[in-house]
């Protein structure tokens, strides 16, 4: 996500979750080729797996930013095919390129013949008046002839005139049925789902009908979603941090780095701040950060004080962690009735 998902983003959800795919906001083919690539590019190695997600629409170029991406050593590539923002339509790529699924799938062969990574391709169910099921499947079909590895389908439209990209994250409606019907029309292509899911017992019943879920937004507004993933999605023995302030303390020597190669440490806590909220002591923690963190010279100590503002939890302990998972399922099975009634209609 762009503005969001950043370097120092990526490294704080390494705290959080190892095992989850993690994406780097969206960079132009142009910024990659003609631009700094190492503020473009640089990462730290413990964010692995990352993908690189690029825009554009040119096959040379792409296969080009494809090749100095395996050399950055990235797992994986995306192709935006659902950005509606303006200032994309006018470089034609992002949603618009739906309408033009033989040129997507000369990008995806493209890069898929310049390195030895896998290539997805992250797209709407359509847009404007191109949002039929049919025409949907039709474009997968190409692209997957093409060798996509991975679709991540969010699952709404998107408008191209009069609606901002916010606005085109909201209001289309979601229609999950038409995700679920391409995997079960499409069993053999890796289907991934996005749009509108906010927590880990969504992203298991929704696991029952599609191989993967990208989870956008909720990872920035409450990154604590991502705590368990580890142990709930991947079946992993425990997660990495088991408390809040674990997690904080265990992402402090990154913070470190990063200062002594002189990087603000406002850019740093930024994908903090949210971490306690809803939590006692929550506002305390990003209002001290909020305040003093982009002070010329701020260093960990900001940290360190916002940290003794929040109350220390008592660790979990197995009968509570099961009485949390029982809520959040709880909730998730309304919020799917909810999702299924809207998408009925
Ligand atoms: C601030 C912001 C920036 C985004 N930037 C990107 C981007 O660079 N590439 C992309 O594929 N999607 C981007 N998205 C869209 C999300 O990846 C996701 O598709 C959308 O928010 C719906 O999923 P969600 O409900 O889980 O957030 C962005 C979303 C937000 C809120």
């Amino acid at each position: 996500m762009m503005d969001r998902t950043d370097r120092h983003y990526r490294a704080f959800a390494r705290v959080l979750t190892r095992r989850t795919l993690l994406y780097t906001e969206m960079v132009s083919m142009g910024a990659i080729l003609h631009g700094d690539k190492s503020q473009h590019l640089g990462y730290d190695a413990a964010e692995h797996p990352v993908v690189l997600q690029l825009g554009g629409d040119d096959p040379v170029a792409l296969a080009e930013c494809a090749r100095i991406a395996a050399d950055w050593g990235y797992d994986e590539i995306n192709l935006n095919v659902g950005c509606p923002s303006d200032r994309v339509q006018r470089g034609n790529f992002g949603v618009c390129l739906m309408a033009q699924p033989e040129l997507v799938a000369r990008c995806v062969a493209a890069m898929r013949a310049a390195v030895p990574l896998p290539v997805g391709v992250k797209h709407r169910l359509g847009f404007d008046d191109q949002d039929s099921y049919e025409s949907m499947r039709n474009f997968v079909d190409i692209v997957a002839d093409a060798g996509c590895d991975r679709f991540s389908v969010h699952a709404r439209k998107a408008w191209l005139k009069g609606l901002s990209p916010k606005a085109n994250r909201n209001i289309p409606p979601l229609r999950y049925d038409l995700v679920w019907r391409l995997k079960s029309e499409r069993p053999d292509l890796l289907i991934e789902i996005n749009g509108g899911i906010l927590d880990l017992a969504t992203t298991q019943q929704q696991l029952a009908h599609v191989d993967g879920v990208m989870v956008g937004r909720a990872a920035w507004d409450t990154p604590w979603t991502l705590h368990d993933a580890d142990t709930r999605l991947y079946g992993e023995a425990e997660n990495p941090a088991l408390t809040r302030h674990d997690a904080v303390l265990a992402h402090l020597p990154y913070v470190e780095k990063m200062l002594a190669e002189g990087v603000r440490l406002h850019h740093l806590t930024r994908p903090m701040l949210l971490l306690f909220h809803g939590q006692p002591g929550g506002r305390a923690w990003r209002r001290h950060i909020s305040t003093t963190a982009h002070h010329t010279g701020a260093g960990l100590e900001v940290i360190i004080d916002a940290l003794a503002l929040v109350p220390r939890p008592a660790p979990p302990t197995a009968a509570n962690e099961a009485a949390a998972n029982e809520a959040t399922a709880q909730e998730a099975t309304a919020q799917e009735a909810t999702a299924q009634e809207a998408t009925a209609r």
